[in-house]
Order: structure tokens, then C-alpha cells, then sequence
């Protein structure tokens, strides 16, 4: 059963060390309520997805306690400094590009090169984040297709039973309500990618520019918010649903589906576990695409649960 605790020392103290152990943690923050898991931890992100039940995998906001944190995982642009000192802590998320060696998991970034980072403004929520000492990923503590949850209450209403949320942080009520303003600050202009309640002529204001179209695809090819149709897509063509794979081929196996005659093979969770190959996802294909082979083969992934979420993947990178 999950703990709904008040966030006194001893719980932000053990919410952290849960959150160090891979469990997962909702916390309130002035928008609405995080189902968090340790960023840097891609089974625990894939515990995000899975209590979500989410279809598929969209790239999730990191949260840290200050600026200073951000700009070590994300690259600090003018831009970006102007409005990390404007509107942190608080209702806003910048995507940036990732530093070199960004330790976040590519579930958590969908394989892609940038990242979203947010400072909550709450300041039990940026309690837990200082002491959990990693980026927190977190999306809204729903299931998925459901009202984002504003209170504690809400939380234990959607997720309360599920094994891996460990704790929630009944922060108060969130005053928002609404999800962070997300704001692609790589370039010289403001795109805003997803509107919250940092607005555009807030934005406007702050940096003397006005910000870009958050319509169709920004300068880098992304479509926001929340629609990510271009993930991470391997230059090598993808087979999927394959038994065997030849010489050649790399292969990408599942449980005990093997290609004894292939070189080069890889196999997303050898015992079989669907949290485990969501985990090694996006970095086996990577791996597999750098051996520049004529075709990648990769073995069934069952249907369900976080399954249809890796299928959904899975066909997203096959087609192109
Ligand atoms: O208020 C909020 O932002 C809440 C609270 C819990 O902080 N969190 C939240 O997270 O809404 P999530 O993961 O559901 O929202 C992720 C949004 C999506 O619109 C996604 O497309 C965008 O951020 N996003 C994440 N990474 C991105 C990236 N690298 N490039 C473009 N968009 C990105
Ligand atoms: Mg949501």
C-alpha cells in the first residue's frame, strides 16, 4: 500500500533514498503532481511509464532543485540564463541541449540529443530534490488519458496501487493546475513547445523577443507538446518480429529468442522482463546502429502493458 506522508525531514530524508533505490515517488509542485523516479536510472523511468500505462514514450521533464543543476545537465544558452533568472523556481520547463556525457537516460529523453529540465517552485518538492542529489523525472502523477492529479489525494486515487509508487508527498494543493510552460531556449528565439502559465507575453517581456510559433515543427525538427513523432529512428533499416537473424544482421533478442549464427547480438532483457527492455531500449539500438550492419533484426516484444509502449517504439524507429 502507498504512503501518503507529510513532508516533514524524516519523510523528504526517505522519499530521497527511495528515490536513489530506483522506487518511485510522487510529489506535489505548483503545477500539478509528479510520479517521480531517478532520472538518471533508466528502469526507474521505465517504472514512470509503466505505472502510466502510458501508449508510448514521450520524453519526460527532469526536475533539480536550482539553476546551477540545470546548466550542469543542460547547456546554457543566453536565452536560456534569462529565463532560468526570471521564472525558476517555477512553472516552467526549458529544453536544452544535453551537456557532453548528460548521465539522463535515454528513455527519460526519448533518444534524443536535447533534454527538459525544470526548478518547481514548491518548496517541499525542491526539499526532495536537493536531497534526492539526481534529476527527478517526473510527468503528471496520472494514468494515462486522465486528469492530471492537484492534490495528494488524487495521486492515491490513480496510482495507489501500484507496487512500485512507494511514497507520495502530500505537498498541498497545487495551485496550477496546469503543466509547465515548456520552452525550447537552444536557439536566439523563444519557441514555446507546450503554452502554461508563463506566457508568451510574460516570455516577451523578460527577454525583449517575441517568442516563435509553438505550431508544427520548431528549427530542430521536434513537434511539442506531448506529440513526439520523431524519436530516435536507427540509420540501419529495422526489422521487427523476426526469428532469427543471419551473419550479417545485428540482431536485438528478447528472453530467450536467440540468432545462434548472427555477430553481432544484442538482447533487450535475457530474462524476459518488459521494465528491463524499455530500460535498454533506445541505447541497444543505438549500440546496434554504430555497427553500420544492412539490417537490423529484432525478436517480438510482447504485446501490454509497458510492451505496447516498446511496440509503439519499435514502429515508430522502423518506419522513418
Ligand atoms: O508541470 C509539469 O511540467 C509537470 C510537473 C510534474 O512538473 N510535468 C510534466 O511532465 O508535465 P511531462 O513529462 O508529462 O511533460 C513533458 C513535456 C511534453 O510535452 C514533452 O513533449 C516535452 O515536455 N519534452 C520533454 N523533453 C523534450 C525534449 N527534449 N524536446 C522537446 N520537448 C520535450
Ligand atoms: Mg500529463
Amino acid at each position: 500500500m502507498t504512503e501518503t506522508r507529510h513532508p516533514d525531514q524524516a519523510a523528504i530524508t526517505e522519499a530521497a533514498s527511495l528515490i536513489r533505490d530506483g522506487r518511485l515517488v510522487a510529489f506535489g509542485t505548483e503545477t500539478v503532481y509528479g510520479l517521480g523516479g531517478n532520472a538518471l536510472d533508466g528502469q526507474a523511468v521505465a517504472r514512470i511509464f509503466a505505472a502510466k500505462s502510458r501508449p508510448g514514450f514521450n520524453p519526460l521533464i527532469s526536475h533539480v532543485a536550482d539553476s546551477k543543476t540545470v546548466f550542469e545537465t543542460g547547456k546554457e544558452t543566453p536565452l536560456a540564463r534569462i529565463l532560468a533568472d526570471h521564472f525558476w523556481p517555477g512553472p516552467m520547463t526549458l529544453v536544452l541541449d544535453q551537456q557532453p556525457d548528460c548521465p539522463i537516460s535515454t528513455l527519460a529523453t526519448s533518444g534524443l540529443d536535447s533534454v527538459a529540465l525544470r526548478v518547481p517552485a514548491n518548496t517541499h518538492a525542491r526539499a526532495f530534490l536537493a536531497e534526492a542529489g539526481v534529476p527527478v523525472a517526473a510527468p503528471s502523477a496520472n494514468r494515462s488519458g486522465r486528469i492530471s492529479p492537484t492534490r495528494a489525494g488524487h495521486v492515491l486515487e490513480e496510482l495507489g496501487g501500484n507496487a512500485d509508487l512507494a511514497m507520495i508527498l502530500d505537498c498541498g494543493a497545487a495551485e496550477g493546475g496546469l503543466e509547465s510552460t515548456v520552452i525550447d531556449a537552444r536557439g536566439a528565439v523563444p519557441v514555446i513547445l507546450r503554452p502554461g502559465s508563463v506566457t508568451d507575453t510574460m516570455i516577451e517581456d523578460a527577454t525583449g523577443i517575441i517568442p516563435g510559433n509553438p505550431s508544427g515543427k520548431d528549427s530542430h525538427g521536434i513537434i511539442s507538446p506531448g506529440q513526439m513523432e520523431s524519436h530516435y529512428a536507427p540509420a540501419t533499416p529495422l526489422l521487427l518480429n523476426q526469428n532469427d537473424a543471419g551473419r550479417d544482421t545485428v540482431w536485438i533478442g528478447f528472453g530467450d529468442a536467440d540468432a545462434p549464427l548472427c555477430r553481432h547480438a544484442f538482447n533487450l532483457s535475457p530474462r524476459g522482463d518488459l521494465i528491463e527492455a524499455a530500460a535498454s531500449l533506445y541505447d541497444l539500438l543505438r549500440q546496434a546502429d554504430r555497427i553500420g550492419a544492412v539490417a537490423i533484426a529484432v525478436a517480438p516484444v510482447p504485446h501490454g502493458g509497458i510492451g505496447t509502449a516498446i511496440n509503439d517504439r519499435l514502429n515508430r524507429a522502423a518506419k522513418k
